[in-house]
């Protein structure tokens, strides 16, 4: 009888706590509901992008301090760290992605988005100028506003070198369609190798996938083709699968330069298990349409036949981040990025901020630091905000003071400012400081390597253990429940179905 009181308590209270879950879900996360209007006295502040760095700190800001614009050409935060996942068809692209309006809605004061690309900033007369690049535009499609604190967000671009015949020949790995545009040319690539007729020579370049940067972009992207190869074509495919190639070329000695020594071997090993060929010390000097050209180790020149190729080769300026370093030479002359004090401030601009990718930091350009830019920035700007109004608070006083005519009123008002000059004290701006997490990253066989950071040393691990923990993080780092639900219901799917080989 005791037995069954307790589990009629338990199904009672976990009913009632499924129940507000999902109420809160539908009514409150789905209908937010009126925010303060936009307010001509509080400051401007312009975010571009909406990546990591701009969606943390979007996050974390109360806006109730600021008219907030957020421009960015899409209108969606993308969570990076799966985007070789899409690329596999591991994962449903819309299950990455997340609109930067849900999180802007739910914020105190309301926020405009604008889906434009920012082509100008004007740092002296604090301008910025964008454009509606998106195919349908209305009658304005370009247009310039004034800002009091503008923050650069907007990532970097794929590094190409000015190689001749990456930009037409390649495929990237930075954006979504880049992942949907390989999904579809991968799969192509397998259906033309199976069209009647076709020479060995033929099927066997049309199945040779080459990857260039052995990065962890590169690395990760080379495992994930790799379990779709050993997960789903062998089933569907079977008289394609083992002609199937995959090869990785790294212009340095190893790959995964800024992993630990014996993750760079534990990765070697593993690609050669997995039968994934790594060409080090090999640079790419051309991509063609049907090849790419490589120097090898001994300088010799050779030409790789291959179906598709896969360019990995790190980051580089956008246009609009380089021409606003361009107008402060004498303070920006850092070709990875804008110079930035302690305190994320451009050197040389005023009101100008700079986060993740687009600056210059002693810190790698990870999701990591980005995202932490974002959420220090998000609580100086309220801090700031904080003191601004303080001090405008004490002028008032002060002013209210010399003015007032009875002895009751000056002791009343010298209390209220000195309160204020007490509190304004205690508001302390401090500099940033990036607290690294460890790093990451999937190669194929449901193995994972991380490097983490433990008392003053590091941890090295790599396997399946580690693939475990690499999904869970990643899954509890997705920014909203509605990521979480859609990425787990597909590696739920893929284990149960397999991998979608239908070309879309
Ligand atoms: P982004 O996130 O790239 O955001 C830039 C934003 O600016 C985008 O919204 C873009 O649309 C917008 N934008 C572009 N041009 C303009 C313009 N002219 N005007 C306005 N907006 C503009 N890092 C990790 O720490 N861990 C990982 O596992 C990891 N995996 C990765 C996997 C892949 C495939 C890739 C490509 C990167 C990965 N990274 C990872 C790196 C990480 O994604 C970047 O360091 C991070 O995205 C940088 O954040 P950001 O905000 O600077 O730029
Ligand atoms: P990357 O800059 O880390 O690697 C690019 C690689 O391409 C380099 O090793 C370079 O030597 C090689 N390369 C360039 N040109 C070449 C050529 N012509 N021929 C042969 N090799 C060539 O770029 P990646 O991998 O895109 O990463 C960018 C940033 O994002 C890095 O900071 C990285 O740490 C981060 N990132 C982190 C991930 C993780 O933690 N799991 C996953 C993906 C990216």
């Amino acid at each position: 009888q005791r037995f069954t009181q307790i589990l009629g308590r338990t199904t009672l209270i976990t009913l009632v706590a499924a129940g507000g879950t999902f109420y809160y879900i539908t009514q409150v996360e789905r209908h937010p509901g009126p925010q303060l209007p936009f307010d001509e006295s509080k400051k401007t502040l312009v975010i571009l992008g909406s990546g990591w760095g701009a969606t943390s700190l979007l996050k974390a800001i109360d806006t109730t301090d600021y008219n907030v614009l957020v421009i960015s050409p899409k209108n969606y935060f993308l969570f990076t760290p799966l985007l070789p996942s899409v690329a596999a068809g591991t994962l449903n692209s819309r299950s990455i992605i997340q609109s930067t309006r849900y999180i802007t809605r739910h914020k105190p004061r309301s926020v405009t988005v604008i889906e434009a690309e920012a082509k100008e900033v004007d740092p002296f007369n604090k301008t910025v100028t964008f454009e509606d690049t998106s195919p349908i535009k209305g009658s304005i499609a370009s247009t310039t506003i004034p800002y009091d604190y503008l923050v650069m967000a907007v990532g970097a671009e794929v590094q190409t070198f000015g190689i001749p015949g990456v930009q037409e020949h390649s495929c990237f790995m930075k954006e979504l369609a880049d992942a949907e545009r390989m999904q579809k040319q991968f799969l192509d690539c397998l259906e033309s190798a199976a069209f009647p007729g076709q020479s060995p020579e033929e099927v066997e370049r049309l199945l040779h996938m080459v990857v260039v940067g052995g990065g962890p972009t590169g690395v990760e992207l080379s495992g994930e083709i790799h379990d779709f190869l050993e997960d789903d074509l062998k089933s569907w495919y079977p008289e394609l699968a083992n002609k199937i190639k995959i090869t990785l070329v790294e212009a340095l000695p190893s790959v995964l330069p800024t992993f630990s020594e014996q993750l760079i071997d534990y990765t070697e090993s593993t690609f050669k298990e997995s039968k994934i060929e790594i060409l080090t010390k090999t640079m790419v000097k051309e991509v063609k349409e049907k090849s790419v050209v490589v120097q090898m180790p001994d300088k010799s020149i050779a030409e790789l036949p291959c179906g598709m190729v896969v360019w990995a080769g790190g980051n580089k300026l956008r246009k609009v981040t380089h021409d606003l370093m361009l107008k402060l030479p004498e303070y920006q002359n850092d070709r990875r990025g804008i110079v930035v004090d302690d305190y994320l401030r451009m050197k040389g601009a005023d009101g100008i901020y700079a986060i993740g990718d687009c600056s210059a930091t002693s810190y790698a350009p990870t999701a990591q630091v980005a995202s932490q830019e974002g959420a220090y920035l998000a609580r100086m700007l309220v801090q700031m905000a904080k003191k601004e109004n303080l001090e405008t608070r004490a002028t008032e006083l002060a002013a209210e003071l010399a003015n007032a005519t009875t002895e009751e009123e000056r002791k009343r008002l010298s209390e209220q400012l000195d309160i204020a000059q007490k509190q304004m004290a205690k508001v302390k701006l401090r500099p940033f400081h990036y607290s690294h997490q460890g790093s990451l990253a999937y190669i194929g066989s449901e193995k994972a390597v991380a490097d983490l950071p433990f008392m003053n040393g590091n941890i090295a691990s790599g396997g399946v253990a580690t693939y475990l923990f690499w999904r869970s993080a990643y899954l509890s780092t997705l920014f909203s429940l509605r990521n979480r639900t859609l990425v787990a219901t597909d590696w739920l799917k893929v284990k149960i179905f397999g991998r979608d080989v239908a070309r879309e």
